[in-house]
């Protein structure tokens, strides 16, 4: 039976996700912060996964709201978060980031490693945009990252593996639907049980593309301003690069367009 994707993958997801993406993006979020001057103390991490980002963010200090819709990358995430001891700087959110409302309202809402792509249409893109900038303080900044059609075609769509892990192997195999500019990546996981016994465990993870001036202009239409995008852990435009990554801006209400009546 194919369970809903990260059902899993979370509990093994260190042995199976390249690791050095972490590595680079909390090396370029850091000249993303010092470039655009971005300051405050409250974050919110959407789509969170295993913490990793989040828990990066509470050892420097800052308070951090950690929100994702897999229950069980939110446990791998909240152990880590105990192990470290950095449980009282994070709170925890079992939500889909199409229903996130929030009493909070945050400095820097943070997507990142493709989560974005999760999202299927650009109606519930819009929805989520809206929301995020809903959650956002006045002059407060979302920061993404996406795989792009190229990168979901080219990396996602042919990616093809096999590999043992601690808990039995892993096979992966990708495939990408070009009507629909969508990768499907089936991963199947053969957990060891007793003796010779296997159980399988299948996950389909399906990211959407979407073109790159269309995600400017869903933004711009969700209010954003000084939308800017660029190739992954560069300052180069994005073009062609397998991965984008998005700031957008919340403007202060002075910065709002004037309404006509
Ligand atoms: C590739 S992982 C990235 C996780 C994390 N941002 C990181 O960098 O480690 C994608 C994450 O998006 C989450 N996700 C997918 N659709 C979601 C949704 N509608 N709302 C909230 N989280 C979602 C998945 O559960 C998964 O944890």
């Amino acid at each position: 039976m194919t369970e809903p994707p990260y059902s899993y993958l979370p509990k093994v997801y260190d042995e199976v996700v390249d690791l050095t993406f972490y590595s680079d993006m909390i090396h370029y979020l850091q000249k993303v912060f010092d470039k655009f001057e971005i300051k405050g103390s409250h974050i919110l991490d959407l789509a969170c996964g295993t913490g990793k980002f989040a828990l990066e963010f509470a050892r420097k200090g800052y308070k951090v709201t950690a929100i994702d819709i897999s229950p069980c990358a939110l446990e791998v995430a909240r152990d880590n978060a105990i192990e470290q001891k950095l449980e009282q700087n994070i709170e925890f959110i079992n939500r889909s980031m199409l229903d996130l409302e929030s009493r909070d309202r945050f400095d820097v809402v943070l997507c990142l490693y493709n989560s974005l792509n999760y999202i299927r249409d650009e109606k519930q893109l819009k929805k989520t945009f809206r929301n995020i900038w809903k959650a956002l303080i006045w002059g407060g900044y979302l920061l993404f990252d996406i795989n792009t059609i190229t990168g979901l075609d080219y990396i996602v769509g042919k990616t093809s593996f096999c590999k043992a892990i601690s808990s039995g192997f892993v096979i992966a195999d990708g495939f990408w639907d070009e009507e629909l500019k969508q990768a499907d990546l089936e991963i199947n996981f053969l957990v060891h049980q007793d003796d010779d016994l296997y159980r399988l465990v299948q996950e389909v993870h399906q990211e959407k593309g979407f073109y790159i001036n269309r995600l400017k202009r869903i933004l711009s239409t969700s209010k954003f301003q000084d939308i800017q995008d660029f190739e992954c852990f560069t300052f180069n435009p994005a073009f062609k690069a397998p991965r984008a990554f998005f700031i957008a801006r919340k403007p202060t209400p002075d910065q709002l367009p004037l309404k006509l009546v």
